[in-house]
């Protein structure tokens, strides 16, 4: 990989949760805990896992949302996590992340045009008519008509509010887009319609992606590589076609097993044998490995010593003993 455009190193987010009593020191709650990943220019890596893993306090710590327990984030040279508040400014302006709920960054009472236009007002870029118009161009490249400009979210569907969402996000020519679950409260025959639309945009404006889902076929689809995560911890990282070929892990196993198959004797979506129980709470995850608990493979060492991430072929990177 040429230099690449974020690179993340020993990332770590504990909450401390609020004790039962006054004076009683709370748990820990281990969200994320000392990852590494980079992304090079123009690629799209997916982050993938169930619910709870970690997914969406990584997004909000690249992008400084939250400040990090320890751990470094560097985006294009410049070290987000260290940076002065003027610095941050700037670097927002090209680090942009779409949510899931595109409701959740829109305001219900501003125009969708006024809302596009709203980052570059924050940003003091442009007159008020230069932004609008900018607004306009916007709309269109994210397949609206420019006459949709003065309605409210709510007269909108939500595959259209999330186009407004994505337009938002572009307006000011970000180079990384941290796109979480942005297909996932969508209808089924919408998804594919958006991700087409980050597709044809990623090439146009030469995105840079994080792509966060919990579903592993959209990542298959639409990610060079992937990440999979598990209480906190990247557990394996390849390429996707690889990862999805060969698994190594055995938690990227039982996930990929369970991606639901078209049954061809009915046509019905059955559901192939996955996971047996619940992911334990990241409030005192299990010691050693922290898939141990639900491993078919787990061998005695696993329960006290914690795997480390390590390279078994070029690209493809594993934490489990299995492949020492
Ligand atoms: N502000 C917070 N305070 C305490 N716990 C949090 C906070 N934000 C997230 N968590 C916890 O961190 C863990 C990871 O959450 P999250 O990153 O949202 O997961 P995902 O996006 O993968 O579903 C969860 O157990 C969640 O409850
Ligand atoms: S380290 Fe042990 S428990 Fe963890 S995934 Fe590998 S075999 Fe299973
Ligand atoms: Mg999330």
């Amino acid at each position: 990989m040429s230099e690449p455009l974020l690179s993340v190193r020993g990332l770590t987010k504990h909450f401390r949760l609020e004790g039962s009593g006054l004076f009683e020191k709370g748990p820990t709650l281990k969200a994320v805990d000392d990852i590494d990943f980079d992304v090079a220019q123009g690629e799209t890596l997916g982050l993938v896992g169930e619910s709870g893993c970690g997914k969406s306090t990584t997004a909000r710590l690249v992008l400084r949302l939250i400040e990090p327990t320890a751990g470094s984030v560097v985006f294009d040279g410049t070290d987000v996590l260290k940076c002065s508040k003027d610095e941050l400014q700037k670097l927002r302006r090209e680090m942009q992340m779409v949510f899931q709920d595109p409701m959740s960054s829109l305001n219900p009472r501003m125009s969708v045009g006024v809302s596009i236009a709203e980052p570059l007002r924050f940003h003091g870029l442009g007159n008020q008519i230069e932004r609008f118009a900018r607004a306009r161009d916007f709309l269109e490249i994210v397949g609206l008509s420019t006459d949709y400009f003065d309605r409210l979210p709510h007269e909108f569907s939500g595959g259209q509010n999330q186009r407004v969402a994505i337009a938002r996000a572009l307006i000011l020519r970000p180079k990384l887009v941290i796109l979480d679950e942005p297909v996932s409260a969508l209808d089924v025959s919408i998804r594919a319609q958006i991700l087409k639309l980050l597709e044809e945009l990623q090439r146009d404006f030469r995105l840079t992606y994080v792509f966060i889902s919990h579903d592993l076929s959209v990542v298959k689809r639409f990610c060079e590589r992937t990440a999979v995560l598990y209480l906190g911890k990247i557990v394996e990282i390849a390429e996707s076609e690889k990862l999805y070929r060969e698994p190594l892990h055995p938690y990227t196993q039982a996930l990929i097993d369970a991606i639901p198959v078209p049954d061809p004797s009915n046509r019905n979506i059955v559901q192939r044998a996955g996971l047996e129980g619940d992911v334990p709470s990241p409030i005192n995850p299990p010691s050693g490995c922290r898939f141990h608990t639900r491993c078919p493979k787990r061998m005695e060492r696993c329960s006290t010593e914690a795997p480390p991430l390590q390279s078994v072929a070029p690209g493809h990177q594993v934490a489990c003993f299995l492949y020492r």
